[in-house]
């Protein structure tokens, strides 16, 4: 089967190598004659990569790169039996490429889009034939993170999603579904690691270094919440908090923080900028974390009731499955443990005692405990029974 991408943006360029890796020659597109350009020059530089690292060996990664062809229309996307749309986060732009690529491909080709934020609904309402299109969604690096979210838009066909989780599992990858809701799994329940750990730094609980060394040394998470949004990009990361709470019809549990706007508006981006929370250049200083246990213990504990809290309303709302939702957690973002699984061994009436604490201090509905958590403390039920 022939692979059709659009957009030769980072995830475009990953997803074309992960479908190329999996053996289907593949299209690729770009409005952009200079973004394709440069989409070719670093495919071969990692495929080099990888054969320096012995992953591939050279007629392998040739092999590879000679499957990949860049186009410079979208008529030769005639043939694809699946085309995955990775082009910019906008939504007129995704209606207008949809609108035209469903007169060119042909009447079985599956439509795909590779949003973070955007409903997969609108998208497909774009198109004549709504039933062949979906959500895809990639994370990033494409070839090195195993998760993909698939969504069904509301009028997609139940066989269409079932082949392409066919087809994107036949690429080694980790399918979880999930409904069509702001930010689908991840970046819809990993809102609280950022937005709580700002919200203690804003109180003057603790400081940056302190919150990171809480969420990593206890909690086992692979890096703080303040490295984490350094990496992603602080006008990256505010970005997507920002939609996914104006999505949400301004729900105060996504609020976004003045803090990390402030950031982003300064430039402090992050590593990108060698500035964000930390200092990035060389011989740069970075505080201390000052290592009080107790204080570590409960910023870690603070964080991790209300990213449980969203994972059990998430569920409650039948964004995902029980499963889907924990396999989204460890492997879409590295996650030490899923969610719910969390929640059973940290005890369910602990963390509702634990929201409703919250929730009588501050008074605020971002504390409300979600009424599934509740049920199930006073059932004296598990997630995992
Ligand atoms: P990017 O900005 O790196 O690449 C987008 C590419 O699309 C550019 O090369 C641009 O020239 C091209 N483009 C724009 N309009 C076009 C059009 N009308 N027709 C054809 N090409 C067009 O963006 P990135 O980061 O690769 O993201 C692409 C999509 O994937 C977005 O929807 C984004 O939300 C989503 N996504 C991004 C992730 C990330 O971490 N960067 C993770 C998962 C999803």
């Amino acid at each position: 089967m022939n692979i059709g991408i659009i957009g030769s943006g980072s995830m475009g360029t990953g997803i074309a190598q992960v479908a190329a890796t999996a053996g289907h020659e593949v299209l690729i597109f770009d409005n952009n004659p200079a973004a394709l350009e440069t989409a070719s020059t670093k495919l071969q530089k990692i495929l080099n990569r990888l054969v320096e690292k012995g992953r591939l060996d050279d007629p392998q990664a040739k092999a590879i790169f000679g499957r990949i062809y860049f186009v410079d229309e979208l008529s030769a996307y005639k043939d694809a039996g699946l085309v995955i749309e990775a082009i910019v986060e906008d939504l007129n732009a995704k209606k207008t490429v949809f609108g035209h690529l469903e007169k060119v491909v042909s009447e079985t080709c599956i439509l795909a889009t590779n949003t973070s934020s955007l409903p997969v609904t609108a998208i497909a309402a774009a198109c004549e034939k709504t039933t062949r299109v979906l959500g895809i969604h990639f994370f990033n690096p494409a070839p090195l993170m195993k998760l993909v979210e698939i969504i069904p838009a509301i009028q997609t066909n139940s066989a269409v999603v079932k082949n392409a989780r066919k087809l994107i599992e036949s690429w080694g990858k980790l399918v979880v579904k999930a409904k069509d809701t702001p930010g689908f799994i991840v970046n819809r329940v990993a809102r609280p690691f950022y937005g709580e750990a700002l919200r203690i730094l804003e109180e003057g609980l603790a400081d940056v270094p302190t919150i990171d060394w809480a969420m990593t040394e206890i909690g086992g998470f692979r890096m703080g919440p303040f490295q984490l949004m350094d990496y992603i990009g602080n006008d990256v990361n505010y970005t997507v908090t920002e939609t996914v709470f104006k999505s949400f019809f301004y729900d105060p549990r996504y609020k976004p923080s003045f803090t990390q706007k402030r950031l982003a508006e300064a430039g402090r981006l992050g590593r990108k900028t060698g500035q964000g929370f930390y200092a990035y250049s060389e011989n740069a200083q970075n505080p201390e974390p000052s290592k009080d246990r107790k204080l570590g213990e409960d910023i870690f504990w603070r964080i991790l009731v209300l990213l449980i809290n969203e994972a059990a309303d998430a569920l409650y709302l039948n964004v995902a499955s029980r499963d889907d939702m924990d396999l989204a957690m460890t492997k879409g973002v590295n996650y030490p443990k899923g969610l719910l699984r969390w929640a059973d061994e940290r005890g369910i009436q602990n963390c509702v005692e634990t929201m409703d604490r919250l929730h009588q201090e501050y008074l605020e509905d971002r504390y409300r405990c979600s009424p599934l958590l509740r049920k199930m403390a006073r059932e004296g039920r598990k997630f995992y029974e």
